[in-house]
Protein backbone atom coordinates (compact mmCIF):
# COMPACT_ATOMS: atom_id res chain seq x y z
CA UNK A 1 0.00 0.00 0.00
CA UNK A 2 1.65 3.06 -1.23
CA UNK A 3 2.05 6.15 0.84
CA UNK A 4 0.59 9.54 -0.37
CA UNK A 5 0.64 12.80 1.12
CA UNK A 6 -1.98 15.48 0.07
CA UNK A 7 -1.12 18.47 1.61
CA UNK A 8 -4.53 20.70 1.95
CA UNK A 9 -3.97 24.76 1.35
CA UNK A 10 -3.66 25.87 4.85
CA UNK A 11 -0.04 23.30 4.60
CA UNK A 12 -1.65 20.31 6.68
CA UNK A 13 -0.05 17.47 5.68
CA UNK A 14 -2.49 13.95 4.79
CA UNK A 15 -0.50 11.24 4.89
CA UNK A 16 -2.58 7.97 3.47
CA UNK A 17 -2.02 4.66 2.81
CA UNK A 18 -4.00 4.17 -0.35
CA UNK A 19 -4.85 0.91 -1.93
CA UNK A 20 -3.08 -0.06 -5.61
CA UNK A 21 -6.29 0.73 -8.07
CA UNK A 22 -7.75 3.32 -6.50
CA UNK A 23 -8.29 6.24 -7.81
CA UNK A 24 -6.21 9.21 -6.15
CA UNK A 25 -9.70 10.89 -5.74
CA UNK A 26 -10.96 7.55 -3.82
CA UNK A 27 -8.15 7.73 -1.75
CA UNK A 28 -8.91 11.08 -0.52
CA UNK A 29 -12.72 10.49 0.33
CA UNK A 30 -11.95 7.24 1.88
CA UNK A 31 -9.20 8.93 4.44
CA UNK A 32 -11.35 11.77 4.79
CA UNK A 33 -8.79 14.16 3.43
CA UNK A 34 -10.60 17.86 3.21
CA UNK A 35 -10.99 19.40 0.06
CA UNK A 36 -11.40 16.76 -2.22
CA UNK A 37 -15.24 16.30 -3.23
CA UNK A 38 -15.33 14.30 -6.22
CA UNK A 39 -19.06 15.22 -6.78
CA UNK A 40 -19.10 13.56 -10.70
CA UNK A 41 -17.80 10.25 -9.31
CA UNK A 42 -15.05 10.40 -11.02
CA UNK A 43 -16.15 10.77 -14.53
CA UNK A 44 -13.71 13.91 -15.09
CA UNK A 45 -17.09 16.34 -15.05
CA UNK A 46 -16.86 18.16 -12.03
CA UNK A 47 -13.41 19.37 -11.15
CA UNK A 48 -13.96 19.04 -7.53
CA UNK A 49 -10.71 17.01 -7.41
CA UNK A 50 -8.23 18.98 -8.67
CA UNK A 51 -4.78 18.97 -7.29
CA UNK A 52 -1.40 20.20 -7.93
CA UNK A 53 0.88 16.97 -8.09
CA UNK A 54 4.11 17.72 -7.27
CA UNK A 55 7.66 17.19 -9.14
CA UNK A 56 9.04 14.42 -9.98
CA UNK A 57 5.75 12.11 -9.65
CA UNK A 58 3.95 14.00 -12.17
CA UNK A 59 6.56 12.67 -14.96
CA UNK A 60 5.34 9.43 -13.34
CA UNK A 61 1.98 9.63 -14.29
CA UNK A 62 -0.28 8.71 -17.65
CA UNK A 63 -0.64 11.28 -19.80
CA UNK A 64 -4.21 13.59 -19.80
CA UNK A 65 -6.93 12.13 -21.72
CA UNK A 66 -8.62 14.10 -24.04
CA UNK A 67 -11.86 14.32 -20.89
CA UNK A 68 -9.56 15.35 -18.03
CA UNK A 69 -8.43 18.11 -20.07
CA UNK A 70 -11.18 19.67 -21.09
CA UNK A 71 -12.40 19.73 -17.48
CA UNK A 72 -8.78 21.02 -16.42
CA UNK A 73 -9.39 23.79 -19.02
CA UNK A 74 -12.51 25.45 -17.16
CA UNK A 75 -10.27 24.96 -13.70
CA UNK A 76 -9.61 28.99 -12.70
CA UNK A 77 -6.36 28.14 -11.05
CA UNK A 78 -5.45 25.44 -13.40
CA UNK A 79 -1.45 25.07 -13.68
CA UNK A 80 1.15 22.95 -15.13
CA UNK A 81 1.00 20.32 -12.55
CA UNK A 82 -2.81 20.14 -12.42
CA UNK A 83 -4.52 16.92 -12.72
CA UNK A 84 -7.93 15.62 -11.82
CA UNK A 85 -7.24 13.05 -8.89
CA UNK A 86 -9.93 11.01 -10.12
CA UNK A 87 -7.89 10.01 -13.74
CA UNK A 88 -5.10 9.01 -11.23
CA UNK A 89 -4.58 5.51 -10.63
CA UNK A 90 -2.66 4.77 -7.53
CA UNK A 91 0.23 1.94 -8.16
CA UNK A 92 3.33 0.81 -6.28
CA UNK A 93 5.57 2.93 -8.46
CA UNK A 94 3.52 6.11 -6.75
CA UNK A 95 5.08 5.67 -3.38
CA UNK A 96 5.60 8.49 -1.32
CA UNK A 97 3.48 10.63 -4.07
CA UNK A 98 3.17 14.19 -2.75
CA UNK A 99 0.01 16.51 -4.01
CA UNK A 100 -1.31 19.45 -3.20
CA UNK A 101 -4.81 21.00 -2.90
CA UNK A 102 -5.79 24.52 -4.07
CA UNK A 103 -7.02 27.41 -2.58
CA UNK A 104 -10.00 27.19 -4.28
CA UNK A 105 -10.87 23.72 -2.47
CA UNK A 106 -10.15 25.22 0.92
FE1 LIG B 1 -15.37 14.96 -10.76
FE2 LIG B 1 -12.83 14.17 -10.68
S1 LIG B 1 -14.45 13.58 -9.38
S2 LIG B 1 -13.74 15.57 -12.03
Amino acid sequence: MPKVTFIDFSGTAHEVQASEGSSLMETALDHGVPGIDGDCGGEAACGTCHLFVEAPWSEKLPGIEPSEETMLNIIDDRATTSRLSCQLRVSAELEGLVVRLPESQH
